[in-house]
Formats: structure tokens, C-alpha cells, sequence
């Protein structure tokens, strides 16, 4: 079933070993050049394309300079922007996948350095900016972000659109909205983060009403045959901690977010879990994945499933016993851009560029 392919909208993707985005913190942050790809991105995507992914998400894209999780992200809040990215989706094509983007604003945990270098907080003075959150609540080790006016919620809400505009003028076949990892919208969903008495807190209506806001002015701009895809986190692990008894974000509510979003267009919901506070999260191997099946099966959506996915065999028994409709391979594609090629030889599927990368090996082919 991994190399089945799936209709979604007008869309037909080859297969379901996907790749989830992962930012490369590779991007340039002088002025002028801050948010645009490099050749670095291209070779990187299109390798995994070549090497067989269905789809390949570019990694979290701010839809404004303030919503990058580091000044080394890309971005895309400019139209001069549009024709560096259209590089990518040149190279992804070219290698066989369907290009997708995240497109995604980092709220609170925004303006953090490189992860390699510890990934703490980048102070204004030298490349950084306050980071903006739903309320004046710091994430641990980070900032007090500053508190979204109701005018400010709206324009984030636009300024996803604008950017969802522009990965359409780029050549995507895919948005994915990020709503996950405690990052600007996620943290308006968790009561961890989101302390506000307005419209825009308190109720699960309420928190998730940004949300919608951005599903819905993203579909509104985004083409009808093109699929439209949600990040989110289903839970913030802290209603599986019994020593924790706080109010936070679980997979009950995001079942009932997943039926909402569906409702407004969204076509797919990639199941990821956490970071809205530094709590510890199980280690077994279907520690996510179950999450994922859970939605599935209450939300009845189009569900991604990620999260220590490293075998053919455990992504082919996921989506054969239901529980997810595409497999996301995260860090094993990046240590094997050919890890979807790889799979489908082992599982007696075709590969792609079979005569390009095989026919020297008559034992490889399929
Ligand atoms: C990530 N992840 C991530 N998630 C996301 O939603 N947007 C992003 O830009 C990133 N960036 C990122 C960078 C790097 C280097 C890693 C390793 C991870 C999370 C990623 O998409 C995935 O959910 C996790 O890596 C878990 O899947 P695997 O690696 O266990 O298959």
C-alpha cells in the first residue's frame, strides 16, 4: 500500500512516503536576502524527490520576517520571494514528487538560533525580534512575548492568505498550515499558553477561532483543486503526566478541531504531538502514530501519520491496518534521501528512475 497512489482534490500523488517538513536553518538572514531559498534547498528537496518520496514539504516558511523560528528560515511575505521558491517546485517536479510547503508563524518560540548552537533566544540587538504570542507568557528560556491585539490576529490571519497566494504563483501543489509544536496557532489552541479573555480565548471555540480564521482565508485563495493540509499537534502531553494536572490542549480537542477544519477545506490532518512546554513524552515506538489512528477513526479525515517511522514494514502495516492514509519519514530521509526507493525494492514495488539508478544492478529491479 505504501506505493499506491492517492487522489486528493485534482491532485494524484505517486505514492504515501512522504517527507514532513524539517527546517535546514540554511537560509541567509542579511536584509535583502532573509526568507529566500539557496541552492543548498534546492539540491536538498529535490534529492528527496529523486529518491522517491511522494511528496516533499519545504520546510516551515514564515508568512512574515517575525514569524521564523530562527532569522536562517525561509520565508515567504514578499512577492519578491516567489521566484526563488519556484526552484524548488522546478526540482521537486523534476524528481518526481508532488511539492508542498508549511507555511507557519513561530508566535512565541520565534527569533531562536540555530539548533546546532544551542537554539536559544537571538536578542534584538543582534539578529533577533520580540516574538508575539496570545498572551505575555514566556516559553521556558525564551522571551515574554508581546500580546496579540485583536487587529494583530487579523493580520496574521492575512498575512497566511498572502503567503498561501504566493506558494500558488510558485508552482505548489500543496499547502500544509502548521498549527503544531507550540509554535503561533498551536499556542492559541493550548490553555498552556493561551490565558486571554477575548473572543480569541477560554472556550475551545474560542481558542481554536484563529485557527479557523486562517483554514478558512487560506482556502479562500487557494485553488479548489488543490489540496490543503494541516499540521497540528494532538496533544501537549501533559494530560498523560499524572503529575501535572493543568488545563492543556488533548487528542479529544483536536479530533473536534480535525471535524471543524475539515468542514472549511482542509483536506488532510499530519498528526504530530507536543512543544507547547518542555514536558517529557513516551518513548515507544507508536509513542505518535496511535495518535494518528485515534483521529482517524473519530474525525473520520484524511490523516498523515509521523513520528519515528524508520522501516518499509512499519509504514506498510500503518496504512494496512487503517490507521494512517500517508507515512511521513522525517530524520531517515535525511540520513537516506533514497529511503522511498529503498522501500519500494524491499517491498517489490517499482522505484523511481529505475533505468537512471539501477540498471547496473539487474538484482534491483522491479
Ligand atoms: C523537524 N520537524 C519539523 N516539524 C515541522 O512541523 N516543521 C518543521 O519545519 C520542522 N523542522 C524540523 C527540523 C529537523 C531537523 C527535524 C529533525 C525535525 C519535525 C519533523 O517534521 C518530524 O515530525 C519529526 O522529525 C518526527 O519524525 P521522524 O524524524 O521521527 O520521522
Amino acid at each position: 500500500m505504501l506505493f499506491e497512489p492517492l487522489q486528493i482534490r485534482g491532485l494524484s500523488i505517486s505514492n504515501r512516503a512522504w517527507m514532513p517538513p524539517m527546517c535546514m536553518y540554511s537560509a541567509d538572514p542579511a536584509p535583502g536576502r532573509a526568507g529566500f531559498p539557496t541552492d543548498f534547498h534546492v539540491a536538498h528537496y529535490a534529492a528527496r524527490a529523486a529518491g522517491g518520496a511522494g511528496l516533499v514539504t519545504v520546510e516551515a516558511t514564515g508568512v512574515s520576517p517575525e514569524g521564523r523560528i530562527s532569522p536562517y528560515d525561509l520565508g515567504l511575505w514578499d512577492d519578491a520571494q516567489i521566484s526563488s521558491f519556484a526552484r524548488l517546485t522546478a526540482g521537486i517536479r523534476a524528481g518526481g514528487a508532488v511539492p508542498a510547503i508549511q507555511l507557519a508563524h513561530a508566535g512565541r518560540k520565534a527569533a531562536t538560533d540555530k539548533p546546532w548552537l544551542g537554539g536559544g533566544s537571538v536578542s534584538e540587538t543582534d539578529l533577533g525580534w520580540l516574538p508575539i504570542g496570545p498572551s505575555p507568557l514566556a516559553f521556558p528560556g525564551l522571551p515574554v512575548p508581546a500580546e496579540l491585539s485583536r487587529d494583530e490576529i487579523s493580520a496574521v490571519v492575512a498575512q497566511f492568505a498572502a503567503a498561501a497566494r504566493r506558494a500558488d504563483a510558485a508552482g505548489f501543489d500543496v499547502v500544509e498550515i502548521h498549527a503544531a509544536h507550540g509554535y503561533l496557532l498551536h499556542s492559541f489552541l493550548s490553555p498552556i499558553s493561551n490565558k486571554r479573555a477575548d473572543e480569541y480565548g477560554g472556550s475551545l471555540e474560542n481558542r481554536a477561532r484563529i485557527v479557523l480564521e486562517v483554514a478558512g482565508a487560506v482556502r479562500a485563495v487557494w485553488p479548489e483543486s488543490k489540496p490543503l493540509f494541516m499540521r497540528v499537534s494532538a496533544t501537549d502531553w501533559i494530560e498523560e503526566n499524572p503529575h501535572d494536572s493543568r488545563d492543556a490542549w488533548t487528542v479529544e480537542q483536536t479530533t473536534q478541531l480535525a471535524r471543524w477544519v475539515a468542514e472549511l477545506g482542509v483536506d488532510l490532518i499530519h498528526v504530530s504531538s507536543g512543544g507547547v512546554d518542555q514536558v517529557p513524552v513516551p518513548n515507544d515506538v507508536d509513542y505518535q502514530t496511535r495518535l494518528a489512528a485515534e483521529i482517524k477513526r473519530d474525525a473520520n479525515v484524511l490523516v498523515g501519520a509521523v513520528g519515528r517511522i524508520t522501516t518499509p514494514q512499519q509504514a506498510e502495516r500503518l496504512l494496512a491496518e487503517g490507521e494512517a492514509d500517508a507515512i511521513y519519514v522525517g530524520r531517515e530521509m535525511l540520513r537516506t534521501p533514497s529511503w522511498a526507493n529503498d522501500a519500494a525494492i524491499e517491498l517489490g514495488a517499482r522505484p523511481r528512475f529505475i533505468e537512471q539508478y539501477a540498471y547496473t544492478q539487474p538484482s534491483a529491479r522491479a
